[in-house]
């Protein structure tokens, strides 16, 4: 959820502090703040509330040339945000950032008697139970082990002491934390875009894991100090891929590159010369696949919503087997019962949202094969499922995930294929799906470049209503509940969405001045149903935006009509119209578009 750095080698840590903040800001940006020492113990502490712009005009008027640090960015937890709750949070000699929530703060503090506590925040309970066993006849290491060994919950941090001028001392269970391995010096980060440009070498510390870094040295071990063997992976190191490339925001730019994403996500995997699918990784064999009677999707908001969406179509595709689609943080604590020959499919685009990673955890203790689909390379949800397959929809930094949706989606039609031929489901059927899929990446290349303009233009009159209704049918409808969660996140507009047979036992309630609506019409054999809600919404007064692939006319206020050759995936088409409305209306708002008010890119916290 927040972003934590660390620096120490022979160039000034500042600048790389804060480079490396601005690249994880995504994780959250309620404040921020950097610890540096010089080789003295001497600290320069600077912390402020909001974006880590502001902390750079801060240490901009109070340079120094030290060359070991740590920093963070901040997604608020506890306390609200303020310069106070912004880390790094001291006590004594100790500085810390963390990323997660310590879970018996209270208690702990209730025990720190005597110690003053300048904030809310649970974090600076654990900096004083570090500092509280940091007696002088021990190395900072060592109280940073015993500490963690009293705390429940999850972390990610590092730490520094004046008494050890050149040691970090970094700890992991439950929050992502990589380490970055440079010549003479050693990079600290929530994930791998910190790293990008420095190094392409790191080490992915697992839970209970510890390390001692100094300049161009790891000493890796468990919070019980057994050593631990260390495994240095290759990070992709392509700084293009994590810049704007001339788009305004990351937001359009990751709309816009859907096609060029997309290629490579299909890539290598759609066998055209057999109008056949194959996914490698999967890790299950052919006798697997066949005996797959049920699949559950697990994932969180837009991962969910690509889920639901392909749960329609592996149903479609491969007859008779059971999707089931949770929400993984209702899941996790719900007495499910999986069926033998069940599999699961794991969806996140960060690969860390501790939800969905305590789901995989859960039903892979449960003996089920979990398979990952997953964006972000080398993150915890990839490293511990069974099998998996990777979107490589590229790095997405925007809050709102867009291209990530279209690529899981893909992914997971694809993995419904896969199964289909396994089972000997007919290729004139499975062949389908496999063409549509080809041309998909050039059905949205053309809908992007005719209809961003149409869609920025509408967007200023629909941007000044405060509620919206999105409704669809079969695979309309998870593509009508990703478009009232891209608007809602971005533009703040209350938007919900609905099933539209479901109108009637309800929500039609809601429909008055200060609503619109989106309805989703595909050119589908549900078209005349989806008219008649079209009709029932009308006759409430309905100001309805149709979205359509459909050559027939409609009686609405706004028509979207696209060509596409796509129909059965004419959906996924149709969705591009509704993350192109989102952007415009918030960027009609005057809205932060890739940074929206209490959110972050990857939510590593319950
Ligand atoms: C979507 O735009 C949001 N950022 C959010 O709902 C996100 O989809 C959810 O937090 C899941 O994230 P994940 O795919 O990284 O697991």
């Amino acid at each position: 959820m927040c972003g934590i750095v660390g620096y120490v080698g022979d160039r000034e840590a500042n600048n790389i502090l804060l480079s490396g903040l601005k690249r994880l800001e995504y994780r959250g940006y309620d404040s921020s703040g950097i610890a540096t020492l010089n080789n003295r113990g001497e600290v320069s502490l600077a912390r402020k509330k909001g974006k880590v712009s502001e902390l750079e005009d801060e240490l901009s008027k109070n340079k120094n040339s030290n060359k070991i640090g740590i920093g963070h960015t901040r997604w608020a937890t506890h306390g609200e945000p303020s310069e106070h709750n912004a880390h790094p949070h001291r006590s004594g000699d100790v500085y810390l950032v963390h990323n997660g929530i310590i879970e018996n703060y209270k208690e702990l503090k209730e025990e720190l008697e005597g110690h003053k506590f300048i904030s809310q925040t649970d974090t600076e309970v654990l900096a004083a139970l570090i500092d509280s066993l940091y007696t002088n006849d021990i190395i900072l290491k060592d109280a940073v082990a015993q500490a963690l060994k009293l705390v429940t919950g999850t972390y990610g941090i590092a730490v520094v002491s004046k008494r050890e001028p050149d040691t970090i001392v970094v700890a992991r269970s439950g929050s992502p934390l990589i380490i970055g391995l440079g010549k003479g010096e050693t990079f600290i980060a929530s994930d791998a875009t910190a790293l990008i440009g420095h190094t392409d070498q790191a080490i992915y510390l697992n839970d209970g894991e510890m390390a001692v870094c100094t300049a161009g040295a790891v000493d890796l071990m468990t919070l019980s100090a057994q050593p631990v063997s260390t495994k240095v992976e290759t990070i992709a190191n392509d700084i293009q891929k994590i810049q704007k490339n001339g788009y305004d925001h990351f937001l359009i730019k990751e709309i816009m590159e859907q096609p060029t994403s997309l290629r490579s996500t299909l890539s290598g995997r759609l066998i055209l010369g057999e109008n056949r699918v194959q996914l490698g990784g999967l890790n299950l064999s052919l006798a697997e696949l066949k005996d797959i009677e049920n699949i559950v999707i697990v994932g969180c908001g837009t991962a969910y919503y690509a889920g639901l969406l392909a749960s329609y179509y592996i149903e479609k595709i491969v007859g008779n087997i059971t999707v089931d689609v949770v929400v993984a943080s209702e899941f996790r604590y719900r007495s499910f019962y999986l069926p033998k020959n069940t599999v699961a499919l794991i969806v996140s685009q960060s690969g860390e949202t501790a939800d969905t990673l305590a789901c995989m955890r859960e039903i892979k203790s449960r003996g089920m094969k979990t398979l990952g689909i997953i964006n972000a390379v080398g993150s915890t949800i990839a490293r511990e499922v069974d099998g998996g397959v990777y979107v490589h929809a590229g790095p997405e930094i925007s809050v709102a995930s867009t291209k990530a949706f279209t690529s899981q989606a893909s992914v997971m039609i694809m993995f419904g294929i896969q199964v289909a031929q396994a089972k000997g489901v007919s290729l004139e059927k499975t062949s389908e799906y496999v063409k549509e899929l080809n041309i998909l990446p050039k059905e949205i290349e053309t809908v992007l470049k005719n209809h961003r303009n149409e869609i920025e233009e509408l967007s200023k009159k629909y941007s000044k209503y405060d509620h919206a209704l999105f409704l669809g049918r079969d695979t309309s409808f998870p593509v009508a509940l990703e478009g009232a969660l891209k608007l809602k996140e971005i533009s703040y507009i209350h938007a919900e969405a609905y099933a539209t047979g479901e109108l009637k036992h309800g929500p039609i309630a809601l429909i008055d001045n200060r609503f619109f609506e989106i309805m989703i019409m595909n050119d589908d054999w549900l078209i005349d149903k989806s008219s008649s809600g079209l009709s029932e919404v009308n006759a409430r007064g309905g100001h309805v935006i149709v979205l359509t692939n459909s050559s027939k006319k409609f009686e609405c206020e706004t028509t979207v009509r696209i060509k596409t050759k796509n129909k059965l995936l004419a959906p996924i088409v149709l969705n591009v119209l509704q993350q192109l409305f989102a952007y415009y209306v918030s960027l009609a708002k005057g809205n932060e578009v890739d940074q929206p008010r209490n959110l972050a890119k990857s939510v590593t916290v319950e």
